[in-house]
This record gives structure tokens, sequence and C-alpha cells, in this order.
């Protein structure tokens, strides 16, 4: 079969609709202290700009990750309790990590696996389709452009057969507690007992090398986090100075996480004229945009544990940087 006879994607109208943008803009920063949602990240921008910071020197969480399952995707499969015929993953990105299980999976006599990514980002997912449909000429690809709220109420719908389920690259540490036990509560929902969910996810470590990870010497993370500004201006026809405003990672320990703000260098008015609205920043005034929380495996085993899994058996890195947890569905 072709490369585009094995590959559909479905967009979602609901989820990023500039409606749902607009509404979400105007809602955090008429709050206070002011927010605005990560998912708003990825624009074709801030797909790019991630991506490059999975390559930089102090971002290691991505290498981490790499190296754990490059070392080990045999070892993965093998404790699953039954050989998936899909692969469904939250928040694909560019799915490099990810040929190491697909590789494996393919050699163990399931030449024609499904691979399901889900992703915000339609430019991700067709950029990584491809290569992967290039590379793999048996697989086919079922993607999802949408959010995971979206994606996991289509799931439980349309799922069939069994499943193996990702989310890698600690995108679950961008959920507070309570939200992380609702994204896997729900994923629980669509699985059948004995599915299981490989899940990434970074440990707690010292202050250094956490806030270096999110506040790297050539500023790309800082980039990206100014990106959502020029987002605003771009898509709400707004008069954001991306130079008024510093990029501020600071690792909160006693939450066990790292919280990103957007810091205003100046008092400053700035207008969203698509809202109809001018916002007023003190100077050192922060909009806080993404938390990345770190677990211990104590905590891993107990957050899996209330939401319908086990945690069956976790892969570290050399350095035991980060955790790669396999949750059996219970
Ligand atoms: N989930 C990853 C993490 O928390 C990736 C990520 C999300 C990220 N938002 C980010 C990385 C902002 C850097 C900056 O590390």
């Amino acid at each position: 079969m072709t490369s585009s006879a094995r590959l559909r994607i479905h967009r979602s109208e609901a989820s990023d609709s500039a409606q749902t943008f607009s509404a979400d803009v105007q809602r955090g920063l008429s709050s206070r202290p002011k927010s605005l949602p990560p998912k708003y990240f990825y624009d074709a921008l801030g797909s790019q700009l991630f991506e490059a910071i999975c390559l930089l020197p102090e971002y290691y969480l991505t290498r981490a990750e790499d190296e754990i399952l490059a070392t080990h995707a045999e070892a993965i499969i093998d404790s699953l309790k039954v050989t998936p015929e899909t692969v469904l993953e939250f928040g694909s990105g560019s799915a490099t990590k990810t040929r190491w299980l697909i590789e494996v999976l393919l050699e163990r006599g399931r030449p024609d696996l499904r691979y399901v990514p889900v992703d915000i980002s339609t430019a991700a997912l067709e950029r990584s389709a491809r290569q992967l449909l290039g590379k793999y000429p048996t697989l086919r690809i079922e993607a999802y452009a949408s959010d995971y709220e979206t994606a996991l109420a289509r799931l439980r719908t349309a799922r069939n057969g069994s499943m193996l389920t990702l989310f890698l690259g600690s995108n679950i540490g961008n959920f507070d507690r309570d939200e992380a036990g609702r994204f896997l509560r729900a994923v629980r929902r669509a699985l059948r007992r004995d599915d299981a969910l490989l899940v990434g996810i970074d440990l707690k470590k010292g202050r250094e090398l956490l806030e270096a990870a999110y506040d790297d010497a050539l500023g790309v993370t800082a980039a990206f986090n100014l990106n959502l500004l020029a987002r605003i201006n771009r898509e709400l026809d707004a008069d954001f100075d991306p130079r008024a405003f510093r990029h501020v990672a600071i690792y909160n320990e006693a939450l066990g996480r790292v919280e990103l703000y957007l810091e205003s260098a100046r008092t400053q008015r700035v207008r969203i004229a698509a809202l109809a609205i001018e916002v007023p920043f003190e100077r050192g005034e922060r909009i806080h945009t993404e938390n990345s929380y770190k677990y211990d495996l104590d905590e891993i085993s107990e957050l899996a544990r209330q939401n319908g899994f086990e945690r069956k058996s976790t892969w570290f890195d050399r350095q035991r940087l980060f955790s790669s947890n396999l949750l059996l569905a219970i």
C-alpha cells in the first residue's frame, strides 16, 4: 500500500477553534494571578521551537527517555500481558522516541500495527506521520489533531482490540496532581484490564539541573514561552511587545514543580483588539504559563494505584534522571 493509503488524519474543530482560544486568553489575562493555558504553545512555530528545546544540552529529559527506550524497548514490550494491535500516543510530537517501540512490535509479528498519534499540532502530526510511513512500509496510522480531552472522548467509542497507550516526555507533569489523576482515570476507562500505559515521568532532583533545563543559555525555552505572546498578537490582533516580557523558570520545591512565567519588565498596557480589551501589567507582574511536576517513585506508584493502574515496572537512564513507567490497567 502507498503511504497515503495507510494514513488518516482526523481534525477536531472543537479543540482548536479561534473562539476557544480567544475565550481562554480573555479568561486567563483577566484572572489574578494572570495565566495562559499551555496547550496554546504549540502552533506551527511553537512546535518547531519545542523540537529545538529537545536538542538543548540543558534539556536532559528527551535524551534520557530516548536512552531508556533505545535500551529497553524489548524488555518493555516483553512486560506487556497482551501484544497490542494498536499503539496510541498522547502528545506524540515528532514521535522520534516512539520508533523504538514501534520497531519491536513490527518485528514481533505485528506487521499491520496501527499507530494512533494524538497531538494538538496538525503540522507536527503530518510531519511525523510522513516520516514513519516512509520508514515502516506496513505500518498504518490514524492520527487525531486534537487536545487530550477531545481524543479521550472519541477513544471511548472508537477503540477496538488490545492497546498500548503512551504518554511520553513527562507530559503528565504538565498536569497538576488532580488533573493527572483525572487523566489517568479517563485513559483507564478507555482500556481493558491488562492493557498498559507507558508513562514517561521526570524525577525529583536538585534545583540547579531543573532550572537550567527550563531556562537554557541560548534562550530557546524563553523564545518558546514568549511565542505565546507573539501568537496572541498574530491571532487576536494584540500589541504585546515580547521584548517587554522576561522568561522566568523557578523550581518550587514545596510543590515539586518547575513553574514557568512571563514577567512584565515594566508597567504597561497591552491592547487585544479582537477581544476589545486592554490588559494592564505592573512592573514584575507575571503570567503563569506552565507547570512541570517532578515525581519520586512512591508518588508514581500512588498516582497509578489511586487511578485504576498498577506500576508494574520502571526503567531509568544511566544517570537516573528520568523514568519510564509501565502501568497495567487493573
Ligand atoms: N512535558 C515537558 C516538560 O515538562 C515538555 C514541556 C512542556 C516543556 N512545556 C514546556 C519544556 C515548556 C520546556 C518548556 O518538560
